[in-house]
């Protein structure tokens, strides 16, 4: 099959199974890869990896075909990838699946650079294909259920922490870029503006780029908002609070416990109630959301501007004056203790 004709005759052809391939079998790819592997209406293609190990373990543990190079995959007749590869390949991968029509949704960071993820977004438009980008938390159900509790609502402030231990393989980017680009979409996704002020305060503590962050924002609508990330916590937490004028809704994204206070009382009393809150996979939620804006041809869940914006957002958190005080933090090991 030509991937060109299939990728065009996607939106029209709603009834066919599209043929969709995965880049990249590392930890993320291989979790597109068994998610990909079990839905309708999709035939997982195979998934690409230069490394033979992580193909064989690919083909282990989906069971789908492995190739060593993008252009074997292209090779077999693709309509959509989802690109999963380290964050520096994205812009050369991206640019070559929409050469070939191919709609593609890219893991998070949409890019390294503002640059290059513009580019990938003016490809994709000029090409008519779908760009979507992996920011899988807005699929996580206790961030829909928060986004759900404050529709409507007047926010005023947002607090997020997404906290944990180091992680066992340390990539070229640091807490920024890795995790807190999650919560600046989340920001801007809840209050639904853009962020128009940073305050960032960086440390390098122990590893070479920043692994702590504390980072305050305005958003053009008003609402003050702050991240606390860092990799120094010894367990998980991710945790967001939203205060609005009528409500204050506190969320843990990893129990997806959320529970809202509301009916404020001049005496200081108020009620409380969970809410309810879905079981959804969120990477099943968002490969479908990405599958359904390929067949439908409408804008994707989350765009490529979007997914720029809260790139850009992160690099400016980076950039700000602020940064040389992470120079002057006392730097060294961790004491371990036994
Ligand atoms: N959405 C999320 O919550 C989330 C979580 C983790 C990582 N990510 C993103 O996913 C991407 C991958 O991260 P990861 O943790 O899976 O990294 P990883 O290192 O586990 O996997 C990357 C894989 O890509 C392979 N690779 C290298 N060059 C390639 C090429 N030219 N073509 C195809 N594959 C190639 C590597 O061999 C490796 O197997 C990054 O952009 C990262 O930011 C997103």
């Amino acid at each position: 099959m030509n991937a060109k004709v299939s990728a065009a005759g996607a939106k029209a052809d709603i009834g066919r199974a599209l043929r969709v391939g995965v880049i990249g079998a590392g930890v993320m790819g291989s979790n597109h890869a068994r998610v990909l592997a079990g839905l309708p209406g999709v035939l997982l293609i195979g998934i690409v990896d230069p490394l033979p190990e992580h193909r064989t373990r690919a083909i282990d543990l989906v069971g789908c075909r492995a190739f060593e190079t993008l252009d074997q995959l292209l090779a077999e007749g693709i309509d959509a990838v989802t690109i999963a590869a380290p964050t520096h390949l994205h812009h050369e991968i991206a640019l070559a699946c929409i050469a070939r029509n191919i709609h593609i949704l890219v893991e998070k960071p949409v890019a390294s650079t503002v640059e290059e993820g513009r580019e990938i977004v003016a490809a994709a438009e000029r090409a008519g294909v779908t760009l979507m980008v992996g920011h899988v938390e807005r699929f996580n159900p206790a961030v829909a259920a928060i986004k759900q509790a404050i529709s409507g609502e007047d926010i005023l402030s947002i607090g997020i922490t997404r906290v944990g231990p180091f992680p066992p393989r340390m990539s070229n980017v640091g807490v920024v870029i890795d995790l807190a680009v999650h919560d600046i979409d989340l920001i801007r996704w809840f209050t639904e503006s853009d962020i128009v002020e940073v305050q960032p305060q960086l440390s390098s503590a122990v590893a070479e780029r920043e692994d702590i962050a504390l980072l305050q924002f305005r958003t053009a609508s008003g609402v003050l908002a702050h991240i606390n990330t860092n990799w120094l916590t010894p367990f998980k937490a991710r945790n967001v609070t939203v205060a609005t004028r009528g409500k204050y809704v506190m969320g843990d994204l990893l129990t997806r416990q959320v529970t809202e206070c509301f009916g404020f009382k001049p005496d200081g009393s108020y009620s409380m109630r969970h809410l309810p809150v879905g079981h959804d996979e969120p990477l099943r939620a968002e490969l479908i959301a990405f599958l359904d804006a390929v067949r439908s041809g409408k804008l994707p869940a989350v765009s490529g501007d979007e997914g720029v914006a809260s790139l850009e957002i992160a690099i400016r958190c980076l950039e700000s004056p602020a940064r040389p005080a992470a120079t002057t933090m006392r730097k060294g090991p961790r004491r371990i203790a036994g």
